[in-house]
């Protein structure tokens, strides 16, 4: 399959679209030194730097030089067992437990993309950057790289000269893209900057000699250092490469696999028996981290991995640019400067190329096969999964992204997540504390009221006050406080902790109240949704609480 794009004036200029096994090997193998990434490339990818995956022919094979020593280093693969261990029990089991705990829907391909991410920057500088944390907040640098990823679409179909003017501009989606690189710039240049303090503050012995981060190893490599010219900006486009590379392309494949185990129940308890047979949970962390041994038996889960990347490849496809006219094996003729898409995503469901092929295949391919089984086994040997009723009812989950990574669109809003307001008052009605708790997820108003619930309840058994009242909107939940019943639903957990914990007050009530006279917990509600995690006052409210509680005192 080889059809030609025509030129024309909206469009980007002449391609051919191949998904042909014997053209993809000319392309990436047989005939590769006349089919290099091509200028365009590089303007069309700046947001992830200039090195390696951008470079081509004589820059490109020293780089590739570099990189495979880095990525087939023993020491590297010493340090990748220490980050996974670390993004596990720092990061995703705690997220994982909140979830569980409270029973509240989390977006799972954000929790595997920041586990991503902060394995791609330990792996770059030594330290985590602890972007997988209860709340989930905002991180501005995943934040990028899904806004240059989708940009870097638009920039393969609109004609060169429309985005050079809209980035002249300062307009639309180059904006957005503008403002993703400053940010990875600022990232890169910050996980440096990091490395250089730690790096002149421990020993030697202290950093661990089996360890290897990609600084390291680079700023330790002479040959390189001398060849290349202005060394911090020449690491800065390292940095950003890896950023993307260790990142973006690997955190989707986990997102596929756990919506295409939801569909196939046996593949997965498989899996499940499979993890259960041959991980011997080691003494101390009795559940959370597996080693590279143990991941390597499990063959299973490697298949079910590859099958989700063959029919789901992270990276949809590869531009390559003609140098001389040249005739495809297909019998298609390129000329000179024409460019000519491999579209993986086409082929994978034939044949495997999702880490492509030929010597420009993927370096970091077994290191991305042990952080995703590390992180798979952990999360199915520890927790069961299912996907949200709102999501299934409301959302065809399973659409890819607009963008150049094979990512699903969002499940909920970008970063979606609700607020809870509580506000504790005296038998007078004044204002004694109140708090604002973001919660990541989108939750019905049963839950969000329980959780409330729950949050207030917490604060006065700390407080020790002896009698208490309880005030929601929420008939259904204020019921069932009132009658101490549970149900199966998904806020049961939350139930059964508010009616246990109720009896250790020697009174207590709970009332319905009217929406509209709970104006003050709606603006904490409010509040919670621009918050990172949590914000409390105690003895004077917000300012932005105030007039609503002076409101309720002198209501009748
Ligand atoms: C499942 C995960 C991954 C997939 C599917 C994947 C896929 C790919 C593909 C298709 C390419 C070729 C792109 C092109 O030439 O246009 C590539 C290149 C590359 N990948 Fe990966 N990758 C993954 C994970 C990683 C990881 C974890 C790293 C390292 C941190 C990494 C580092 C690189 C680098 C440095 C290149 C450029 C190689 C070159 O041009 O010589 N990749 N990857």
């Amino acid at each position: 399959m080889s059809p030609r794009i025509p030129s024309a004036w909206f469009g980007n200029r002449d391609m051919i679209l191949t998904a042909d096994l014997a053209n993809v090997q000319h392309l990436l193998s047989t005939n590769l030194s006349n089919y290099p990434k091509g200028p365009d490339t590089r303007r069309i990818f700046s947001a992830y730097g200039q090195i390696l995956f951008a470079a081509d022919i004589k820059d490109w094979r020293f780089h590739r030089k570099f990189a495979l020593a880095f990525f087939h280093n023993q020491k590297l693969q010493h340090f990748t067992v220490r980050i996974n261990q670390e993004v596990l029990e720092k990061g995703l089991v705690p997220v994982l437990d909140h979830a569980s705990e409270h029973r509240v829907t989390v977006d799972l391909q954000d929790v595997f993309q920041r586990a991503m991410l902060d394995a791609t920057f330990m792996m770059i500088s030594g330290k985590n950057r602890g972007s997988l944390c209860v709340g989930l907040p905002k991180d501005v640098v995943l934040e990028a790289l899904h806004d240059a990823s989708d940009v870097i679409l638009l920039r393969h179909i609109l004609p060169e000269r429309f985005w050079m003017f809209q980035r002249w501009l300062g307009v639309g989606a180059e904006k957005r893209l503008s403002k993703a690189c400053e940010v990875l710039d600022d990232a890169a240049a910050k996980c440096i900057k990091i490395w250089k303090e730690q790096t002149s503050n421990i020993s030697k012995s202290e950093h661990g000699e089996e360890s290897l981060d990609a600084i390291t190893f680079f700023y330790n490599e002479e040959e390189f250092l001398e060849s290349v010219g202005e060394q911090d900006y020449t690491m800065r486009e390292i940095v950003k490469g890896i950023i993307f590379a260790g990142t973006d392309t690997a955190s989707p494949v986990l997102s596929w696999v756990f919506w295409l185990l939801s569909k196939n129940p046996i593949v997965e308890s498989k899996i499940r028996e499979e993890l259960a047979v041959n991980l011997r949970a080691t003494e101390s962390r009795t559940r959370i981290f597996f080693d590279l041994k143990e991941l390597k038996k499990l063959v299973y889960l490697h298949a079910a991995m590859c099958e989700t990347l063959r029919l789901f490849p992270s990276s949809p496809f590869q531009s390559r640019t003609c140098i001389k006219a040249d005739l495809l094996p297909s019998g298609h003729h390129v000329k000179a400067n024409k460019r000519v898409v491999i579209c993986t995503n086409a082929m994978a469901r034939m044949r495997f190329v999702a880490f492509s092929s030929g010597p420009r295949i993927c370096p970091g391919k077994e290191l991305a096969f042990a952080r995703l089984k590390a992180i798979a086994a952990t999360s199915l040997f520890n927790y069961q999964f299912h996907v949200g009723t709102k999501i299934a009812k409301d959302q065809p989950v399973a659409t890819p992204a607009t963008s150049i990574i094979l990512r699903m669109k969002h499940v909920f809003s970008k970063y979606g997540c609700s607020g809870v307001g509580v506000v504790v008052r005296d038998e007078w009605g004044n204002f004694v504390a109140s708090s604002s708790h973001k919660i990541f997820g989108i939750f019905s108003p049963e839950v969000i009221e329980a959780y409330a619930a729950k949050t207030a309840i917490s604060l006065l058994l700390q407080w020790k006050e002896p009698k208490i009242i309880l005030e929601g909107d929420s008939l259904k939940i204020i019921n069932m406080i009132k009658l101490m019943e549970s149900d199966d639903s998904t806020y049961r957990v939350l139930l059964d902790y508010i009616l246990l914990s109720l009896q250790s007050f020697a009174a207590w009530e709970a009332n319905w109240v009217p929406r509209q006279a709970n104006v003050p917990v709606h603006l904490l509600v409010r509040n919670a949704r621009s918050i990172s995690n949590i914000c409390s006052w105690s003895s004077s409210p917000p300012p932005f609480l105030s007039s609503a509680i002076l409101a309720d005192l002198s209501s009748p």
